[in-house]
């Protein structure tokens, strides 16, 4: 990596211009945002091999710069500057993910020893995973986490069509990961180095998206007061990618059919034909056939859009992917604020595998993050999950029969009940969770309540003990009552 893509993050326009002078003579190309906000849609468009970002900025700080990058990116480092007065801060943000911190003033030497040193991790890092690569025939995932039959067809596709210019839609229920996929198709790409440009269709009035799109001259309309490229410009070379596309309006797609044909286009207001060369990926969760047939949506764009389809089955038929991603999102998350060991209890596990994820892997990422942020560790139990989960979980199985057991009657308990008024997994959970009570029941009697030697015979914990009695409202006063 001789020439690395380093993106630079600084509010002292002349600092930026240190940084653009120093690193281009080094022969690096270099993005500059000048604030937190355009770092986020640098970011956005843009996979650095560096970011190096101050740490201090009005909004949106270089922390949340720090974040959004581990988040998109976890392999690449992230250098940030600060004052002396935030070394503190940096110190929080190395534990976060940050490669280094580089105290202000610095020097032109010191900071490209620093540079000099992530970049040479960087192409350590490439080697080493090349060389997996070799040993175990196993390949970049493009960022596409799964291991389901399904998943794997779908990364196979994008590793397929990714070198080639045909249009790409792709389809799947919200929070299934369209944008993943997106994303995966442009790094895949020999326009990998070129901009990524997202387009919220859905989120752009109608009257504003022609302009937003391809640019306007000035005085084109009012509150045009300068000439504005648009987004069609910036993708040239590189992705579009248009999410929602159902949402667009008749003019706007004759208009982009038109780009996507003849690779031209005209600004709003303007005469002059310009061009973009671009590759477009498109997304949906709207019936696109129907809008068609309905006539709200044209159908030879749609045959352009639609070349290759790429179907995100919704997170609840591929369950083989569902532990894969909890421990892949676990570690992003712990990794991003510094926490320690943590692991799902089985039963945490099952449980969220037989969840049905109406958010997909969406709802499953928030959960991890919810689950990192809050629980105590380092075994995650059903109280740690998010009430969002917990809310749509099965209720428990009724624990009368074991509630008999706590007043001596164990001898008498009668088998559970099995509940053939649930669906079969939710019957099975709701059985076992009976069995859960059943047994720290009868473990705590057979032990006289010595919560140390029934941990030692059922080979779990003192603390998984504790819990699983909160867990089951007992308390020791019970068990030592009846127990004697
Ligand atoms: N297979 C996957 N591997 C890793 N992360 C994923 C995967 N699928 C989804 N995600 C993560 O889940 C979240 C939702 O994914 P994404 O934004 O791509 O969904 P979407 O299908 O575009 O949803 P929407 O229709 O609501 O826009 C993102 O944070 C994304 O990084
Ligand atoms: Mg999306």
């Amino acid at each position: 990596m001789s020439q690395a893509l380093i993106l630079c993050v600084d509010d002292e326009p002349d600092l930026l211009d240190t940084l653009r002078r120093q690193l281009s003579r080094l022969g690096h190309q270099v993005i500059l945002a000048g604030s937190g906000e355009e770092a986020l849609v640098a970011l956005t468009r843009h996979r650095p091999d560096l970011v190096i970002t101050d740490l201090m900025m009005p909004d949106i700080d270089g922390m949340q710069v720090l974040e959004r990058s581990v988040e998109l990116y976890p392999d690449v480092p992230v250098l940030l500057i600060t004052a002396y007065a935030t070394v503190q801060t940096a110190v929080d943000a190395i534990r976060r993910g940050a490669y280094d911190y580089v105290p202000k003033p610095f020097t032109h030497q010191q900071l490209m020893v620093v540079v000099e040193r992530a970049l040479a991790q960087l192409r350590l890092q490439d080697e080493n995973r090349r060389l997996m690569e070799q040993l175990t025939g196993e390949h970049d995932n493009l960022g596409i986490v799964g291991g389901s039959a399904s998943m794997r067809r779908v990364l196979e596709m994008v590793r397929r069509v990714a070198p080639t210019d045909l249009g790409v839609l792709i389809t799947g229920e919200s929070g299934t990961g369209k944008e993943v996929v997106a994303r995966a198709l442009h790094r895949a790409s020999v326009r990998a180095d070129r901009s990524f440009v997202p387009v919220d269709c859905g989120a752009i009035p109608s009257n504003l998206m022609e302009s937003e799109l391809f640019g306007h001259e000035k005085g084109a309309f009012t509150g045009a007061s300068t000439a504005r490229a648009g987004l069609v410009h910036e993708a040239d070379g590189g992705t579009f990618f248009l999410d929602e596309v159902g949402e667009l309006d008749g003019g706007v797609q004759v208009k982009l059919l038109r780009v996507l044909q003849e690779r031209e286009y005209r600004r709003v207001g303007g005469n002059k034909l310009m061009s973009s060369n671009l590759r477009v990926v498109a997304a949906t969760n709207r019936d696109l056939e129907q809008a068609v047939k309905d006539g709200q949506f044209r159908e030879d764009l749609y045959h352009r859009l639609n070349v290759v389809r790429v179907v995100l089955p919704p997170l609840r038929d591929r369950p083989e992917d569902i532990p894969i991603l909890l421990d892949h999102f676990v570690a992003r998350e712990r990794k991003r604020n510094g926490r320690g060991e943590l692991r799902f209890s089985t039963e945490v596990r099952d449980l969220l595998i037989g969840y049905a994820w109406p958010g997909n892997v969406r709802e499953l990422l928030n959960c991890c993050k919810y689950v990192v942020g809050l629980a105590e560790g380092p075994i995650v139990h059903v109280d740690d999950l998010p009430h969002f989960v917990r809310r749509d979980l099965p209720a428990a199985a009724p624990r009368t029969a074991a509630q008999a057991a706590v007043g001596g009657a164990s001898s008498g308990a009668e088998g559970p009940p099995v509940r053939v008024d649930l669906p079969y997994k939710a019957a099975k959970r709701a059985w076992l969770e009976h069995f859960e009570t059943e047994y720290i029941v009868r473990l705590l009697e057979a032990h006289d309540g010595n919560i140390s030697q029934a941990a030692r015979t059922a080979g779990i914990d003192r603390k998984s003990i504790q819990r699983l009695m909160k867990r089951n409202d007992l308390s020791l006063d019970e068990i030592d009552g009846d127990a004697s």
